[in-house]
């Protein structure tokens, strides 16, 4: 008889059962005044269509400041977008843009979502220890609980002229499940409730989007002067496909598969194939379990 899939733990919340919720916008800013996104300007609305497409029309217009990071948060998305074209609804979650100003060229950037990716994870166990070891990473950067999907990050960029770009780093973060989002993507999901050994609604979001904003700005400053190779073993330690079969997915179709040999410094992919070991650029791919 195969292997029964693994059942989710006991104090899974749905989504349906999750109370109001709102930030603390007092307690957001105390959580960031004197850590390193201390000048990060924070505006929460109540609904708009994307987070992203707000920040990219803003960066557009903004004039350039290398320290301005801008951070958007909704608590609805009418066009929530996801990365290959997929919606991200994300009522039961946390869905946030970052407008980050980074004093880079457009080759520069590699690693960036890898980056992105850990440090949320880094945050979620900032909050709470327990939540560490549970959270893995799936290249190039979701984050997700044993198989099932934690958080999905859409970075856009906007140029601003040479050697400078903002990053719009969008991030969906489930707190439960959703069950008409797991539908729509076709994925199971996984929420923070299920990691924390008390999650509390009223408090929990504002701690985790405080956490999440300090350490990206942390990231930033690593980022911005050395790239991804320093982030790479945090990254590694975290790889939930690392020596895994898998498979390279676009729209469907499967590109290549071989073994997970985790990233290189760049954050690239290493898959080993029949043909030799290749190294796969972020980009439009997928990754699954073989077996998937
Ligand atoms: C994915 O497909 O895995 C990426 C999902 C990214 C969703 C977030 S929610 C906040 C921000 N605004 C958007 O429209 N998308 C991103």
């Amino acid at each position: 008889m195969p292997d029964l899939p693994e059942i989710p733990p006991a104090r899974a919340i749905d989504a349906a059962a999750l109370p109001a919720w709102r930030i603390d916008t007092g307690a957001l800013r105390r959580a960031l005044d004197g850590g390193p996104a201390h000048a990060w300007q924070v505006e929460v609305v109540e609904e708009t269509g994307s987070t992203n497409a707000d920040l990219m029309q803003a960066c557009r217009q903004a004039p350039w400041d290398d320290e301005a990071a801008r951070v958007r948060v909704a608590y609805r998305q009418t066009a929530g977008r996801g990365r290959q074209g997929r919606p991200w609804q994300g009522q039961a979650g946390l869905t946030f843009s970052v407008a980050m100003p980074l004093a880079l060229a457009p080759a520069r950037l590699s690693g960036l979502s890898l980056a992105v990716g850990l440090a949320v994870a880094q945050a979620l166990e900032d909050c709470d220890a327990a939540c560490g070891p549970r959270v893995g990473l799936k290249w190039p950067n979701d984050l997700q609980i044993d198989g099932r999907k934690l958080a999905g990050i859409l970075i856009e960029s906007v140029p601003a002229g040479p050697q400078r770009l903002w990053a719009v780093i969008g991030i969906g973060l489930n707190l439960v499940r959703d069950a008409r989002m797991e539908a729509a993507l076709g994925r199971d999901l996984a929420g923070v409730a299920e990691t924390m050994a008390a999650f509390d609604a009223q408090r929990d979001p504002t701690r985790i989007l405080g956490a999440v904003l300090n350490r990206l700005a942390g990231m930033r400053a690593v980022f911005l002067e050395q790239g991804f190779a320093p982030l790479a073993p945090a990254w590694s330690s975290r790889d939930a496909f690392r020596n895994e079969p898998v498979r390279l997915l676009h729209d469907g179709q499967v590109l290549a598969e071989g073994l997970a040999r985790g990233v290189d410094s760049d954050g690239h992919l290493l898959l080993e194939t029949a043909d030799g070991l290749q190294r796969i650029t972020s980009g439009e791919v997928s990754l699954r379990g073989a077996g998937a």
